[in-house]
């Protein structure tokens, strides 16, 4: 199976300075960079959009992971791929056609990723797994950072891991909510593995050890089928 990933989000720093808080989480050992983008109307928060994300894109080499929280999607994948996002992960409970939003991402040169919410079953991804690089399982309802992790999201964690492993693709899993390396382990033995974390990296004294410990949590208890 693909290793373990940690994806701080930015959800959780300092967005006054929020280059550095990119640079530090890089440094600590963050491969990714996971990028909230929510309008308000998909979710009741509104956060940032592509300017932002273009503005940081020069100061660090981590991949960007945006995780569009947005009603209409397809609308604005050119926007964030222009951005210099790396993969764009969108939500099937969006109004934009999945297909459609799909290849979009893919013929704008990034790699394509489905989210879906806590009430949404992991088979309503089945249809489009050949074609993803990633799918997010949230484990809290989207919209705020802080909340607490949802253990009803394993068995939806595990069942896609099943799937991906009955395809015979390398579909990454990612787990984004109440990350810690507690949650870390229970969501990498269902089957995750790509953890976004927000408050438990960002607001640590030590994000380079809050990043080792939930990586080293999920290697500790990876998914074995
Ligand atoms: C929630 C966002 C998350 C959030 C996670 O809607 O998608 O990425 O920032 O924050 P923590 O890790 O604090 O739960
Ligand atoms: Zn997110």
């Amino acid at each position: 199976m693909s290793r373990s990933i940690v994806s701080p989000s930015v959800l959780a720093a300092d967005f006054s300075a929020l280059g550095s808080e990119a640079v530090k989480v890089r440094a600590g050992g963050a491969e990714y960079l996971h990028l909230d983008v929510m309008d308000g109307c998909f979710v009741p928060n509104i956060s940032f959009g592509a300017g932002v994300i273009s503005s940081i894109r020069p100061l660090t080499d981590a991949v960007f992971d945006v995780h569009l929280m947005i009603e209409h999607p397809l609308d604005y994948i050119e926007d964030f791929a222009k951005a210099g996002a790396d993969i764009i992960t969108f939500h099937i409970e969006s109004a934009s056609p999945a297909d459609e939003t799909i290849e979009k991402i893919i013929s704008c040169g990034c790699r394509a990723g489905v989210s879906i919410k806590p009430a949404t079953p992991a088979d309503a991804v089945f249809p489009y797994l050949d074609r993803l690089a990633m799918v997010l399982v949230m484990t809290v309802e989207p919209g705020f950072g802080g909340q607490k992790y949802m253990e009803s999201a394993e068995p939806k964690i595990t069942a896609l891991r099943r799937e991906i492993i009955k395809r015979n693709l390398n579909t990454d899993i990612e787990v984004d909510g109440g990350i810690n390396p507690l949650t870390a382990a229970r969501s990498a033995y269902a089957g995750a593995n790509v953890f976004v974390a927000g408050s438990s990296v960002f607001k640590s004294d030590d994000p380079a050890k809050a990043i080792a410990d939930i990586l080293s949590a999920a290697d500790g208890h990876a998914f074995n089928g």
